[in-house]
């Protein structure tokens, strides 16, 4: 049996004013995660969204909230993003000493566990910890900004992690972000990756629900014919 492949709408590129509409709206189209992308100046040339913000996103869906931490001391604002409402969260590899402690901070709060890496960090330095995540984030574009060209040279860390998972019978999922649309999402699908993060291809559409029913459909197409 194929698992199932989730999409997770990325609300950074949503009309913030608006932001339980927006919500509501890819909710409706059948959105199956929601993306929370939280930014710190620091460690991305970019500021986004805190806790408090996250916590009121909380309150206007059930939706399960994947919270993507591109911050630096992430051990610093787990526990507040944790309260906040996440259901997930994830570090990025390159900001942290030792993602073994990370991992059960976050797990002794009761939440999921991910790891990210940027595109010039290897996988091989994070898998000695995929038997303990249960995502691991391959970034597709260098993180930071919304609405850029997808980099297929990262199909090979997909491909890699893919193998391993499966080798090992681990229940880490392979989660892409950036640049995914109906054209990308296929290509990443085929290598093995199970929640695709997409904003600008989602929100940037006035239909939500043609905007996801593109990407499923593009999906469907490669896995009737594997
Ligand atoms: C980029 C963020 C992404 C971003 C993706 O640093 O992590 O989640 O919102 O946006 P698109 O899908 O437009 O590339
Ligand atoms: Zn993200």
């Amino acid at each position: 049996m194929t698992s199932p492949v989730l999409i997770a709408p990325s609300i950074l590129s949503a009309d913030f004013s608006r932001l339980s509409n927006e919500i509501r709206s890819v909710e409706k189209a059948g959105a199956d995660w929601i993306h929370v992308d939280v930014m710190d100046g620091h460690f991305v040339p970019n500021l986004t969204i805190g806790p408090v913000v996250l916590s009121w996103i909380r309150k206007v869906t059930s939706l399960f909230l994947d919270v993507h931490l591109m911050i630096t001391d992430p051990e610093k604002y787990i526990p507040s993003f944790a309260e906040s409402g996440a259901d997930n969260l994830t570090f990025h590899r390159e900001a942290a000493r030792d993602p073994k402690t990370l991992i059960r901070q976050i797990k002794n709060l009761r939440k999921k566990a991910g790891i990210s890496i940027r595109p010039k960090t290897p996988v091989a330095s994070i898998v000695p910890y995929l038997d303990q995540l249960d995502v691991v984030l391959v970034m597709t574009v260098e993180p930071g900004f919304g609405g850029q060209k997808f980099m297929p040279e990262m199909l090979d860390k997909i491909r890699i992690l893919d193998q391993k998972i499966r080798k090992d019978k681990l229940k880490c999922k392979i989660e892409v972000d950036g640049g995914i649309h109906s054209g990308t999402a296929p290509l990443t699908v085929r290598e093995g990756a199970r929640v695709l993060v997409a904003g600008n291809s989602i929100f940037g559409q006035k239909d939500r629900s043609a905007a996801l029913k593109s990407i499923r459909k593009s999906i469907d197409k490669i896995r009737e014919i594997s």
